[in-house]
């Protein structure tokens, strides 16, 4: 079958696979990868109902031996009571340092199974295997993984790599719309940052889902393999993140990650011109609502601010945010957390 390949040289170099079906060539696929080896799979109640016996019978079919470890879908499974559960449970099917881990799902999924294999024996291979758009896009490429404590989401993890990557875009014909939308925030913040012409391009919908999933991919591994640890220009995939991550916590989570993001990237774009950038806060709202985000903030600049001096993206006294210059051209803003405060008044009231 034909599929795009895109290559990720990092720490661990790996690649991407994206296409439609693909999933039917998962055996083939991690063969030169992980060799014969033992597979310990993290999915979510949601996608093991709809793929779980099918991805276990393409195993099968493989030759490989599966374990299944099942987490309820949604974001507080992202915990550290499930990421002891599940080290526990690698440990029970005896997993050994040749064999891997397979995340199956979206980004909570990924996530965890990603710091489980940094953290078991120390490190053991883990594959993605994204089946939301927005794990397609992001968190299943670059190696960021982590889990959520109270302070706040993703305060606890590791910059690991995985193996590989696959992603089957048949498997998100069956997201729900909204689910659906919020990795489509993902792809319109990819235009906003770095693509004017991806931008443009979204405009038209529905979107060719293979095409626009590489280019997002592209666009994360260029970055990506300029700074894999997060010192700068990484920075820059966070664009409307700071207020978004913000937004999700003090919703406590009824805000969905990507609707977060929508009105995160809002927030940036009208604090731009009061940092001297040119507004475009017409087009990147124009938009979002063409994708039917509600836009609204919700929240005070009080509210917004103390939420942000918890995010793990300040340093010291300062914290870097993500504006937009122009439509496909953001920059890094580090900004004084009085500044900021001062600014998140002027846009907020
Ligand atoms: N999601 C932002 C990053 O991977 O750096």
């Amino acid at each position: 079958m034909e599929y795009n390949t895109i290559h990720v040289e990092a720490s661990r170099s790996y690649d991407i696979h994206i296409g439609r079906g693909i999933l039917n060539e998962i055996g083939s696929l991690i063969r030169p990868i992980v060799g014969d080896c033992r597979l310990a799979i993290l999915t979510d109640s949601n996608v093991d109902e709809l793929y779980g016996e099918r991805l276990s019978g393409l195993f099968d079919a493989a030759g490989y031996a599966a374990d299944k470890f099942v987490v309820p879908a949604g974001e507080e499974s992202k915990c550290a009571d499930n990421l002891l559960e599940f080290l526990n449970f690698l440990a029970d099917c005896k997993l050994t340092r040749s064999d891997a881990v397979v995340a199956f799902g979206g980004g909570v999924v990924g996530d965890m199974a990603g710091l489980s294999a940094a953290l078991y024996l120390r490190g053991v291979k883990y594959i993605q295997i994204p089946t939301t758009l927005l794990a397609a896009v992001d968190s299943s490429v670059g190696g960021k993984t982590a889990i959520d404590i109270p302070a706040g989401k993703n305060l606890v993890g590791a910059f690991y790599q995985p193996s590989l990557v696959c992603c089957d875009t048949a498997l998100m014909d069956s997201l729900a719309p909204e689910v659906y939308r919020d990795g489509c925030a993902e792809v319109i913040k990819y235009g906003a940052i770095l693509d004017k012409e991806l931008f443009d391009a979204l405009a038209q919908m529905p979107f060719d889902r293979e095409k626009v999933v590489t280019r997002c991919v592209e666009i994360k591994r260029d970055v990506v393999q300029k700074d894999e640890f997060d010192n700068g220009l990484r920075g820059l995939l966070n664009f409307g993140h700071t207020f978004g991550h913000a937004i999700e916590k003090m919703s406590n989570f009824a805000v969905s990650h990507g609707s977060a993001v929508a009105k995160g990237m809002v927030v940036a774009a009208r604090m731009a011109p009061l940092c001297g950038l040119q507004d475009v806060t017409g087009e990147i709202v124009a938009l979002l609502q063409q994708y039917g985000f509600d836009l609204t903030c919700g929240y005070g600049a009080d509210e917004l601010y103390d939420a942000i001096l918890s995010d793990k993206k300040r340093r010291g006294g300062n914290i870097t945010v993500v504006l937009p210059k122009a439509i496909g051209n953001c920059v890094l803003v580090t900004l004084t957390v009085g500044e900021l405060y001062t600014k998140l008044k002027e846009v907020l009231g």
